[in-house]
Order: structure tokens, then C-alpha cells, then sequence
């Protein structure tokens, strides 16, 4: 018998903003190495520790407890927010093993000039965050990007620069009719020393992975955004450019996918959404106002309102589908906490037909009308440490969804501390 797998994927279940930070945080105390495998500095989550309270774009959530992170070749990275992250990680004493894989690749300045212009010509059709995602994927597929290994070395980054930014120029100057605000010197200049700086860190974040899996260290893979925004199988094309399915473990790590043993599914206990696409649970006005408010319902990384509605079962079933949980982890129930009743989306009316899985076309998802079942809400004391201790409407709450996708529930958070977290 060789050694038990251990590697633990934490993954959102909806559209992102879960709360995978948290969890992501819960678990890493036990981890050896925490690692990201997908997305950029699109992603963002709060992380309160004691007195901390941190807002993260690109390092993992286990820089808190001091734990080796890498960045996977699958993430995107902007290195001069890296750069801001890590003073602020370290101004308040985590100094975190880093690992970034020398294959990511970079967001330059052009990215995020093309995101926010792509947007406003299209009157902000996706909403993205606009910090260059779309754009740095882009240009990665279409072998037109600049890799971390390149800005180590003067020569290469100077070549790639003046090989992409006449065009980059073009398409911002003639096509979107903007200028910009800075030069093929101005950017040599920056991320050349950007690329001195993390040139330490670089290191083959698959080799190393792989190195301590076989050791039998524990690692956990932390998602960024959530399901329905994955490339292929969200509300296409209101999506992310990247993939956070469990399965973009093992094509943005470098790992084979049988090295993975527990698939944990974030489920925040309702439902939100940043930026546009179909939502089919929905709240508008006062109740959903009075969500928002209750779960501080407002974007990490942009600031923006996000969409609130019910909780949703056929997305949490297709969800599973698609990732394969072994447990789920439920966030975020005491926002829920006072209401009289509660309803919970357990299949779709579409067009007369009823369907119990989210459907695969955005046009299609956009006509489902949810059918609700009304249960009884529950008030929680703030007190509860154990699961016998919830009030039996929430356990009821809890067995609704472990019974809908036939996985268990494994920690249910209550609170946003470290501490507000109860394991099953
Ligand atoms: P992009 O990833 O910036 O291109 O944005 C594409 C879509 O994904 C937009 O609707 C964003 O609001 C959404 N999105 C991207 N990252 C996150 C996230 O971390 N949480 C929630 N939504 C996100």
C-alpha cells in the first residue's frame, strides 16, 4: 500500500465568493502547502485572523499561518499587486514560503488598458473586474504572452516587449480610440525590476507538488471563483477566462489528477453573483437590500454590490456533477439567521418542463424559473460550537442540501473568525 493521497481541493459551487477563503484558511492550518492553480487578481478574499483582517488577490489564504504557497502555471499574475501584497503580509509578521511556477503568465499594463476597453465599447456586457484577465488568457492561447520566466531575464522581456506593444498600441489607439498611459521603456523598466525581485521565488511548482505528494505532505488546492464562471461550463460568456473546476487542479498545478483524494465544495447559504449573467434565484428590492446589507454582500476586489438571491439546488447538483465533492462545506448560515421562513430552488420550471440540473445553455438558464420550497427559518444564538447545538431548522436546512447531492457536510460556517467554524 503506498501513502494516502492528500491532496484537498476547495472549490466554489456557484458563481464565486463563497467564502472559500475562510475554509481555504480553516484547513491550511493542517496543510503543509497551500497552492493556486487558476485565475488572477480577479480573485480577492478577506482572511480575519485575530486582529487582521487581510484582503488577498493572489497569494493563497495560507499565508496566515505561515505555510509554503505556490502559484500554479495555470494563474495569471500582476506582479506589481504581488509585489503590494506581500509588503502588506509582511508588515504584520507572516513572512510565507513562495513558489510561483515560472510558466504563468504576466498581466501586463496593456491587459487591463484592453479589459476596461472591451468593456466600456460593450457598455460593461460581461462586468468583469478589469484587471486584465480576460485579455492576459487571451493572449496566452494565442502564444502572444509574456511568461514569469521571461521578465527574469533583461533580453528576452526586452525583446517580447518590442515585439507585442506596437500592436497592443494599434489596437488601444485606432481601434478604441484611447491613449495610453505608458511606453514600451516605461514598462521594460518596471517589469525588469519586477522580474529581478521575484526571481528567488521562481521554481517548478508541478516538480515540487508532485515531490511532496509522493512524501505524503498534505496540499491544498484553493479555487478562485466558483463554477458557473469556469470558461466551459458557466453562463457562457458571462464567465472568467479560466478554469475553476476541480479538473483545473491537475492542468494549472502540472499534477495527475488521480493525486487528488478529497474534493471539498464551498456552498455559501444563499446565493450571490458580481458582474451580469443569469441568476436564476434572484432577489430584487428591499429583501434583497436587507441580504446584501446582512452579508456585507460587497466585491473584494471592485467594491461592487453583488446580486443576491435562494439558494439553488440544481446548481449545487450540476455543480457536483462537474467537480465531484466529497464533502461540502457550508458558509455563511448565520447571515441567514432571523428570517421567518426561507426558500430553496430544488428544480427549474423551463417552459413547462421541469428540470432538477442547470442547464448548459446561457439562453436557456435565463428562462428557467425556479420552483421553491418554503422552509422554516431559524435563529442562531451566535454561541453554537458543535452541530448539536444548531437549532433543529437549520440542521433541517443543512440535511436539505447533503440530500439533494447525496454529499456530506463537513463544517458549516457561522461567523466570519477563524473560530466560528463548526466541523460535523
Ligand atoms: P473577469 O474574471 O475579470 O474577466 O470577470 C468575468 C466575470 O467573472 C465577471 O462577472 C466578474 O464579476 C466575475 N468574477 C471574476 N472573479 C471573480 C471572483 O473572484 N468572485 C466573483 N466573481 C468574479
Amino acid at each position: 500500500m503506498g501513502l494516502e493521497l492528500t491532496g484537498i481541493v476547495v472549490i466554489g459551487t456557484q458563481f464565486g465568493d463563497e467564502g472559500k477563503g475562510k475554509i481555504t484558511d480553516f484547513l491550511s492550518e493542517k496543510a503543509d502547502i497551500v497552492a493556486r492553480f487558476q485565475g488572477g487578481n480577479n480573485a480577492g478574499h478577506t482572511v480575519k485572523v485575530a486582529e487582521h483582517t487581510v484582503k488577498l488577490h493572489h497569494l493563497p489564504s495560507g499565508v496566515m499561518h505561515n505555510k509554503t504557497v505556490m502559484i500554479g502555471a495555470g494563474v495569471i499574475i500582476d506582479p506589481k499587486v504581488l509585489e503590494e501584497e506581500l509588503k502588506t503580509i509582511e508588515s504584520i509578521g507572516k513572512k510565507p514560503g513562495l513558489f510561483i511556477d515560472p510558466r504563468c503568465h504576466i498581466i501586463m499594463p496593456w491587459h487591463n488598458a484592453l479589459d476596461i476597453a472591451g468593456e466600456e465599447s460593450n457598455n460593461g456586457s460581461i462586468g468583469t473586474t478589469k484587471r486584465g484577465i480576460g485579455p492576459c488568457y487571451a493572449d496566452k492561447c494565442l502564444r502572444k504572452g509574456i511568461r514569469f520566466e521571461d521578465l527574469v531575464y533583461e533580453r528576452r522581456l526586452e525583446e517580447a516587449i518590442e515585439r507585442i506593444f506596437p500592436e497592443k498600441k494599434k489596437i488601444l489607439e485606432k481601434v478604441y480610440g484611447k491613449k495610453i498611459d505608458f511606453s514600451a521603456e516605461s514598462v521594460f523598466k518596471e517589469y525588469s525590476r519586477l522580474g529581478k525581485k521575484f526571481a528567488p521565488f521562481l521554481k517548478d511548482v508541478s516538480f515540487h507538488v508532485c515531490a511532496q505528494l509522493e512524501k505524503g505532505k498534505e496540499i491544498l488546492f484553493e479555487g478562485a471563483q466558483g463554477t458557473f464562471l469556469d470558461n466551459d461550463f458557466g453562463t457562457y460568456p458571462y464567465v472568467t477566462s479560466s478554469h475553476p473546476l476541480s479538473g483545473g487542479v491537475a492542468t494549472g498545478i502540472g499534477i495527475p489528477i488521480n493525486k487528488i483524494s478529497r474534493v471539498v465544495g464551498i456552498v455559501k447559504a444563499y446565493t450571490t453573483r458580481v458582474g451580469n449573467g443569469p441568476f436564476p434565484t434572484e432577489l430584487q428590492g428591499k429583501q434583497a437590500d436587507d441580504l446584501r446589507e446582512k452579508g456585507e454582500e460587497f466585491g473584494t476586489t471592485t467594491g461592487r454590490a453583488r446580486r443576491v438571491g435562494w439558494l439553488d439546488i440544481p446548481m449545487l447538483r450540476t455543480a457536483h456533477r462537474l467537480n465531484g465533492f466529497t464533502e461540502l462545506a457550508i458558509t455563511k448560515l448565520d447571515v441567514l439567521s432571523g428570517m421567518k421562513e426561507l426558500k430553496v430552488a430544488v428544480e427549474y420550471d423551463i417552459g413547462g418542463k421541469i428540470v432538477k440540473n442547470f442547464p448548459y445553455s446561457t439562453s436557456t438558464v435565463e428562462k428557467a424559473k425556479p420552483v421553491y420550497k418554503t422552509v422554516k427559518g431559524f435563529t442562531l444564538s451566535g454561541k453554537e460550537k458543535k452541530f448539536s447545538e444548531l437549532p433543529k431548522e437549520a440542521k433541517d436546512y443543512l440535511k436539505l442540501i447533503e440530500e439533494s447531492l447525496g454529499v456530506p457536510v463537513k463544517f458549516v460556517s457561522v461567523g466570519p473568525e477563524r473560530n466560528e467554524t463548526i466541523i460535523c
